[in-house]
């Protein structure tokens, strides 16, 4: 993208993150195509963006006066052609993003940055499927997107410093402070949060405390500000899970493998607050 340019992003994915970094992204008046597999999703995901984006507004997570860019929603990867940078957040599975990263590669022009928003698949792995890789990076945004400002920005060994440079660029449009750390299977974040929210749920099975004391001690004595299940909830025990298998895989380190309770509840459905239900109630945001 050069420098006169108007931004143009497109986000692939329109779960809990990608219509998070819509919301980051119109807020700060970049346009937004966000793409995803059916029109259904698509249309809870542009509701979701309209309710985070007054949340947002009204918290001064994005500026409350500026011109709101546009959304674009599609089934169509295609349609993301032309975006001057590209965020993917598909599903925490290698080979889905491999595919998606690797057709949306051949389809934006060489100079686009791509950005996975992958919660710790090493970016160089998934620098093998891209056309160039010089042009893959990390941008681990936090959860919810709109509201958390610092995102964990990973250079792969490939990474180039035009990308850096342009990544840079993008994150401090989008009011975004990236901290930059090196390749590795679950970066900082996920590393270090994950075994945690895995050992809380296996304290919970154990019968040794309740969530809600789980949660309670961790912020009331150890400044946690939601307690490890309470945030477990908002990832998404679905995703959660994903992310805890991939880096059991590419580490074999036995604390990153998914406890039994969290794959209880995920095969009862109960994935957190998307579906109502996790280790609390919640009122469905979306009926
Ligand atoms: N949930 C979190 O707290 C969190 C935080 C940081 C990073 N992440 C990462 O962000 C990514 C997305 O996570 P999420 O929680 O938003 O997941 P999600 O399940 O809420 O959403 C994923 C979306 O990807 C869509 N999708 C699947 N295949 C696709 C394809 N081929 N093309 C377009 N869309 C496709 C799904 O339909 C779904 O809507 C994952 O890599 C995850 O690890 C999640």
């Amino acid at each position: 993208m050069n420098e006169a340019e108007e931004a143009r992003l497109g986000v692939l994915g329109a779960g809990v993150m990608g219509t998070g970094i819509a919301v980051v992204a119109i807020g700060h008046g970049v346009p937004v195509v966000l793409v995803d597999v059916s029109e259904d999703k698509l249309a809870e995901a542009r509701h979701r963006v309209e309710q985070q984006l007054r949340h947002a507004r009204l918290m001064g997570a994005v500026p409350a006066k500026g011109p709101v860019a546009g959304l674009t929603t599609t089934v169509e990867l295609a349609d993301a052609g032309d975006a001057t940078a590209v965020v993917e957040a598909v599903v925490e599975d290698t080979e889905i993003k491999a595919k998606v990263l690797g057709e949306v590669s051949r389809l934006v022009r060489p100079g686009t940055p791509l950005v996975t928003n992958t919660s710790g698949i090493p970016i160089g792995e998934l620098g093998r499927f891209v056309a160039r890789p010089h042009e893959l990076v990390g941008v681990h945004f936090m959860n919810p997107a709109y509201l958390i400002t610092m995102v964990e920005v990973i250079r792969g060994d490939l990474t180039g410093d035009g990308t850096m440079t342009a990544v840079t660029g993008l994150l401090a449009r989008m009011g975004r402070r990236g901290i930059v750390v090196r390749d590795a299977p679950g970066f900082v974040t996920s590393r270090l949060l994950h075994p945690m929210i895995n050992e809380a749920a296996r304290i919970v099975a154990a019968g040794v405390s309740t969530a809600d004391s789980v949660d309670e001690l961790m912020s009331g004595c150890l400044g946690h500000p939601t307690g490890p299940l309470r945030t477990a909830d908002l990832i998404g025990l679905d995703n959660l899970v994903d992310a805890l298998r991939a880096l059991w895989e590419r580490t074999g380190d036995a604390n990153f493998r998914p406890c039994e309770l969290l794959l209880e509840k995920v095969a009862m459905g109960h994935l957190g607050r998307k579906s109502g239900k996790g280790f609390y109630d919640y009122e469905k945001v979306l009926s």
